[in-house]
């Protein structure tokens, strides 16, 4: 288990550190790290901009910009956490004492702090479905006003948001290794197995061809620069770029892990995911609705309004709907974990509390800002903050404005501070440097490029 005392290191060249916890191998840092990659954002966000976007070509800009883009900031976030040992404020200051730095460490860490708690309000959301499709309630959950009217009511939304929580802070009290490792053993291979049900089902429903078609064949007269756009965000989103937990989860990897090969198994489960979570949901929803994109709608809606409907439309649909819940929870629990896991690294590292406190930090932050998140439907409707409700100021502010300056606050630190070559140095401590060249030139000149583009189109100044 980590203790807090370890020596902060100042240049980068000491990593001397035997107490702090670690993963017990290449899989358990593999799983551990998919486990935060693939969540929500593959579930829901991925399909329905896939079908906003250009169905293919939405598909294959995002996947040459995960394996490029992605790839490049996730191996600059493993290499900083396990060169400095240290979560994300430590890791900046390891090579600058300058206050940007400075700055630059405390947005990373910050993030997931802000993030764990309305995510865990969404969490619970998917709770309370799966709840409903267990005990057959699939009728019920297929009215339009069912979702409104459970997330208006305080008492309701506030317990579900607690029982997720509480799943979250179990596994986080449990340490790195008993807890955060062996839960993503478990509930990742699963994940994949229900995945594929899913997948099998939907794809097999009378209708669905043109869905699949419309998903899986580029067809560029779809092209449009927001389907670039949109595929950068959503690598960010889904790869858990920016938010501190892959410096935080490189910290927990040993040196004899090959950082260049288990980041690319990363994105290839979390790419698997998301491609089955498009089969999942696309073609269903074609064949539902006749073929139209547009029935496809953005945001909550389209996980627990529509897939509902979907499901109750369609032969077998309660035990589809049981099983899709049941995947789309492990999907957001284990990153929930990894969110509430770097902050409480923070708290431990920073602040020198031990892990039980630290942990107790997160738990209170937990509750007080989720609590805020879920009342924001019910009793504190009113509160709007610029005319957003708390929940979606939430995810406003840490992915649309704080994410990409963290990401940029990382690539000046990489190429500034530690320089690319200590970087591959790293990497090189257990395997060669297969993509050395084109990192170099991602992390230089393409990823500051591309981070200041998802910060303009998110603040409306493109698209
Ligand atoms: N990468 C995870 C997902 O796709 O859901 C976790 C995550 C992403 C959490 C973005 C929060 C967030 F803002």
């Amino acid at each position: 288990m980590a203790k807090a005392k370890e020596p902060y290191f100042d240049d980068g060249a000491n990593v001397t550190s035997q107490t702090r916890a670690n993963f017990s191998g290449k899989l358990g840092y593999v799983l551990a790290t998919a486990g935060s990659a693939v969540g929500l954002g593959n579930i829901w966000r991925f399909p329905y901009l896939a079908a906003k976007h250009g169905g293919g070509v939405f598909l294959l800009m995002y996947l040459i910009i995960a394996v490029t883009f992605g790839y490049t900031m996730m191996m600059s976030e493993n290499a900083l956490g396990r060169m400095t040992r240290k979560s994300p404020v430590g890791a900046f200051r390891a090579f600058s004492k300058s206050k940007l730095a400075g700055c630059g460490g405390w947005l990373n860490a910050i993030i997931p702090m802000l993030i764990m708690p309305y995510y865990s309000v969404i969490g619970g959301w998917v709770v309370k479905y799966l709840y409903e499709f267990t005990r057959g309630n699939v009728k019920a959950t297929a009215q339009d006003s069912f979702f409104t009217g459970f997330i208006s009511d305080d008492a309701s939304a506030e317990l579900w948001f607690i029982i997720f929580a509480l799943m979250v802070v179990v596994v986080i009290f449990a340490g790195v290794e008993n807890g955060v490792e062996r839960i993503s053993k478990i509930m990742m291979p699963l994940l994949v197995l229900l995945a594929l049900i899913v997948a099998v089902y939907s794809m097999t429903r009378p209708g669905a061809i043109e869905g699949i078609k419309y998903f899986l064949i580029p067809d560029f007269k779809n092209f449009t620069w927001m389907s670039v756009v949109a595929a950068l965000g959503q690598s960010f989103y889904s790869l858990s770029i920016a938010m501190g937990i892959l410096v935080t989860y490189g910290s927990y990897m040993k040196k004899d892990v090959d950082i260049e090969k288990a980041t690319g198994q990363v994105i290839l489960f979390d790419s698997g995911i998301a491609i089955m979570a498009g089969l999942m949901i696309i073609p269903a929803v074609f064949a539902f609705s006749g073929g139209d994109p547009n029935a496809l709608n953005a945001g909550p809606s389209l996980m627990f309004i529509t897939i509902p409907k979907v499901f109750a439309s369609m032969g077998l649909g309660r035990w589809a709907g049981f099983i899709f819940f049941l995947l789309v929870l492990f999907a957001a629990l284990t990153s929930a974990i990894s969110l509430a896991e770097t902050s409480t690294s923070t708290f431990q590292d920073e602040l020198g509390w031990s892990r039980r406190r630290s942990t107790l930090a997160v738990t209170l932050i937990m509750f007080g800002l989720g609590t805020l998140s879920s009342l924001g439907y019910s009793s504190l409707s009113f509160v709007k903050i610029f005319g957003m409700q708390i929940l979606d100021f939430f995810d406003f502010a840490t992915n649309s404005v704080m994410m990409p300056i963290a990401a940029f606050a990382l690539c000046m630190l990489v190429t500034r501070c530690v320089g690319v070559k200590r970087i591959a140095d790293e990497v090189k401590l257990s395997s060669k440097f297969r993509m050395e060249k084109m990192y170099s030139l991602v992390v230089r000149y393409i990823a500051p490029i591309f981070v200041i583009i998802i910060l303009l189109s998110s603040l409306g100044f493109i698209g």
